[in-house]
């Protein structure tokens, strides 16, 4: 008989979790004002706001941190992190950042101006808050196929290579650079195929445009193109790695994804023009050049996640786990953004809750609805998150409504995952039931989403 599969870790420290009543649940979130993010932590039992950031150290990382060098100005720490980076991206220039939004406000001092373009494959709402609030415009060029949830291709994250070809002849000038997040976390946690990768090089250097990777999941993606692009099936992930951001002049990265660290971030890349024209504004914004918003044991200790990051197995154990999520999920017919995503599973608020209207918020609903069902903290990513568009301050309706549920890497087990699977068959046997949705009381001008104070209808 095949042994089956397992965890590539054992558990060396564990941190207690609490479960609550309904009772409790209901007052604590009308204290919350519907906003799970105004909930505090200790009224959560499974967290799922996010990946980022909330993933377990390995004891490798851990001793890293005690070797932590803290000095202000040139620490060993940094040319540790540096030297990773370089030997895993090629990528020379190396600015740390505090996290991946400050490396994109760092990076988009110097590249983006108002009237601007940016094209790419739905940018993240930092990366897009960033473009906008300088007066620029942020193109989603991302495959059609990624707005069906249902349909099951292997790399829905995918640019539109004739939506981008259309903007950079239409914007010409106007286009500082192409930007490709992987894994496209909008779309569902999607990957980005090596083809495509190759086919949007291939024509920002037709427009010779260089391209940005947005990367906070770099290695899942890598991950992915070794499972579905037939001839990277033999590949390590290093080597995948390693050819991907070879179609790149350079990245922006959230280290706390696929870095496997609390905090962290940077900016790396070959163009010596980005390297000098950002490092001032590192300096401004974070720090100086050889920590900008980090400290020396984070940075020891990113330079260890990155490395065991991209190796299969750690990998692997991480997909896998979404994977069985997604099984469960598939016995009690509750739709979801299909394939599973590397780091969650995006389920399709609209079709888990037919009665309510857009207009009242069908994935915060149901993030809501998940909470109170049981205490799990899930994320909505959708008409809330999608904000107003800039012009007409109209709310965007155009996109997916989908309510996130982030794994955090190396964290919960199996078991959790049953929890929740049942948890949301429970919510759905009750859907006919849950008639009304939410409505806004207030919102900040820009990511309303982290603020919003909502009411139940
Ligand atoms: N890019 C992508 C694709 C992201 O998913 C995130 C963060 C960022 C950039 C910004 O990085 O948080 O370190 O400043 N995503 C988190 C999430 C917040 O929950 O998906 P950051």
């Amino acid at each position: 008989m095949e042994l089956p599969f397992a965890e590539s870790w054992k558990i060396k420290m564990i941190e207690p979790i609490r479960k609550s009543t309904r009772q409790e649940r209901e007052k604590w979130i009308k204290e919350a004002q519907y906003n799970v993010f105004q909930l505090t932590a200790d009224k959560v039992y499974i967290d799922l706001i996010t990946d980022s950031g909330t993933g377990a150290m390995s004891d490798r990382q851990w001793a890293a941190m005690m070797v932590g060098d803290e000095s202000y100005a040139g620490a060993s720490s940094f040319f540790n992190l540096k030297n990773t980076i370089t030997s895993l991206t090629g990528f020379q220039f190396v600015i740390p950042t505090h996290q991946g939004r400050a490396a994109e406000n760092v990076l988009f001092s110097y590249l983006v101006k108002e009237g601007m373009v940016v094209p790419g494959n739905s940018h993240f709402d930092t990366t897009k808050g960033h473009i906008e609030s300088r007066k620029a415009i942020a193109l989603d060029c991302t495959v059609e196929e990624a707005k069906n949830t249902q349909l099951e291709i292997p790399f829905k994250g995918n640019v539109d290579i004739v939506k981008l070809e259309n903007a950079l002849k239409e914007y010409a000038d106007r286009i500082p650079f192409v930007i490709i997040t992987i894994t496209n976390n909008t779309a569902g946690g999607q990957p980005v195929s090596m083809k495509n990768l190759k086919e949007v090089r291939e024509i920002a250097n037709r427009y010779r445009k260089p391209v940005l990777f947005d990367s906070a999941r770099f290695a899942e993606n890598a991950y992915f193109i070794k499972m579905r692009e037939p001839q990277y099936a033999n590949k390590s992930i290093k080597e995948i790695v390693k050819e991907m951001f070879s179609y790149a002049d350079g990245m922006t990265m959230s280290a706390k994804k696929d870095g496997i660290v609390n905090m962290g971030g940077f900016i790396a890349t070959n163009l010596e023009q980005w390297y000098d024209g950002a490092k001032g504004y590192c300096v401004q914004f974070e720090g100086y050049l050889t920590y900008g918003g980090m400290n020396g044991r984070d940075m020891n200790a990113l330079a260890v996640g990155l490395d065991e990051n991209t190796e299969f197995e750690n990998l692997q154990t991480r997909i896998k786990q979404v994977e069985y999520l997604a099984a469960r999920l598939d016995e009690f017919d509750i739709p979801y953004q299909r394939p599973a995503g590397g780091h969650a599973i995006f389920v399709d608020a609209q079709k888990v809750l037919p009665n309510i209207p857009k207009e009242e918020f069908p994935a915060q609903t149901l993030t809501v609805e998940l909470y109170l069902e049981a205490g799990i903290r899930g994320c909505e990513i959708g008409y809330i998150l999608a904000d107003r568009d800039p012009l007409s301050r109209e709310n965007r309706f155009n996109g997916l409504d989908l309510l996130r549920l982030a794994i955090p890497r190396r964290v919960y087990t199996n078991n959790h995952m049953d929890v929740i699977a049942v948890a949301l068959k429970n919510v759905k046997d009750r859907s006919h039931n849950i008639r009304r949705g939410v409505k806004i009381t207030w919102e900040a001008p820009l990511m309303r989403h982290f603020t919003v104070k909502l009411d139940r209808l």
